[in-house]
């Protein structure tokens, strides 16, 4: 039985990465929160595992008085993550987390030899010519739970990246698909945080609002499979049903298709590279009956267009652009922002930085850091 840690298991990914245990049974090591204490005490007590880290160590207190005489380890902070991906029982990592403090994590998993189940995103875009070249060194497996990802990794089983002509990333368009300028000038965070396929965490639910999701999913591709960007488009589907598509260089097409179920991408990391039975919905063509396309709407979801900018540049800059985004999502959010603003911040944080050209981690956390103390600037007017 799979030996597994998880960062972030009281989040969308981490609570359905803990279905997929139900299902598929894997020993449960290690779990994790920001400061969910309820939450994590509650899936300690189900799953029993060896440590549990609560980042925000406000509420230590009160997780280890829940978890008393159960014979589990309560730690927090980074140093909590850092012992559990360095843990020598545990054969995979699921890095359920969300925003670049997954960064860390990742790449000492990584030198500690243990593969990873990545769903943080903001991992690759932020340090991946870091992580994509110590994931080689130590020749450690990087398996994409991203749907996109996922769809792609699958579709180029027993194929050559050599073969691949262009990637194609499918996109549902948000509940902001069909809205003019004039409307997005209006729209809220609760409207925002209504995706129309999938449930997901906040922060992600309002980057597929904004497509600046998508962009992070360009980069993403661009690392873990080594495409160019300019052989990496974007299609919108508003079903959702298509997950992605790899296009050969003899005209074929390979897509993996599915209900939009978390769970299907998150097992599939899991059991790689074999295939266990479920018990989720299965998929029924006639009823969905119609599988549509579109081009997405660049000019009103400007940040599709930073991304690719930011990923072309490279160096700190994707790092920047990611750090300037999770600030401006969290201020929509507090409702000090319109939505609309939020391509503006990032965009005058990338035009006033001096990108460093193959940065290592310490220069890439200190763009990070710059970038999310000037955005917090900005929008405060201090
Ligand atoms: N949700 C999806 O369907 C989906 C699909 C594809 C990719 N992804 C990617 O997967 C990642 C996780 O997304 P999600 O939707 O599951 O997010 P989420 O629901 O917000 O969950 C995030 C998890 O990380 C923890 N966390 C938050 N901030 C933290 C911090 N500063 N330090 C340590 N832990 C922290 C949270 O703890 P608390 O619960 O205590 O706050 C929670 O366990 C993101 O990178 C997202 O882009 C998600």
């Amino acid at each position: 039985m799979k030996k597994i840690g998880i960062l972030g298991s009281t989040g969308s990914i981490g609570t359905q990465t803990l279905d997929v245990v139900d299902e598929c049974g894997f020993e449960v090591i290690a779990l994790t929160a920001n400061s969910r204490v309820d939450l994590l005490a509650e899936q300690a007590l189900k799953y029993h595992p060896e440590l549990v880290v609560l980042m925000n160590p406000d509420s230590l207190d009160e997780l280890e008085y829940k978890l008393k005489g159960q014979n589990i380890k309560v730690l927090s902070g980074m140093e909590g993550l850092l012992q559990i991906v360095n843990h020598p029982e545990i054969d995979l990592i699921v890095n359920a987390l969300v925003g670049a403090v997954g960064v860390r994590p990742t790449l000492e998993a990584i030198r500690s030899g243990k593969d990873i189940a990545l769903a943080n995103k903001e991992t690759l875009v932020t340090a991946g010519e870091l992580v994509m070249a110590e994931a080689a060194k130590h020749e450690v497996q990087i398996l994409p739970v991203d749907s996109e990802h996922n769809a792609l990794f699958q579709a180029l089983q027993g194929e050559e990246v050599k073969w691949v002509s262009r990637l194609i990333l499918t996109a549902s368009g948000g509940p902001f698909r069909r809205y003019t300028a004039e409307d997005l000038e209006q729209v809220t965070p609760t409207q925002a945080l209504k995706h129309p396929n999938w449930d997901m965490g906040g922060k992600i639910t309002i980057d597929s609002a904004t497509l600046m999701n998508k962009g992070l999913e360009v980069i993403e591709a661009h690392w873990l499979f080594g495409i160019d960007y300019d052989h990496i488009d974007v299609v919108v589907h508003p079903q959702s049903i298509i997950h992605s598509l790899v296009e050969f260089h003899d005209s074929s097409i390979l897509a993996e298709l599915g209900l939009p179920d978390m769970r299907i991408p998150i097992q599939y990391a899991l059991t790689y590279p074999e295939r266990e039975k479920n018990r989720l919905e299965r998929l029924d063509l006639v009823k969905v009956a119609q599988l549509t396309f579109e081009e997405p709407k660049k000019e009103l979801f400007p940040c599709l267009d930073l991304a690719y900018r930011a990923g072309r540049r490279g160096g700190t800059l994707p790092a920047v652009m990611n750090a300037a985004n999770e600030v401006a999502v969290a201020k929509f959010m507090q409702g000090k922002i319109t939505f609309q603003e939020i391509p503006d911040y990032i965009t005058r944080i990338m035009n006033r930085h001096q990108v460093i050209d193959s940065p290592d981690l310490e220069e890439i956390l200190a763009a990070d850091n710059w970038a999310r103390g000037e955005t917090e600037r900005m929008v405060e007017g201090c």
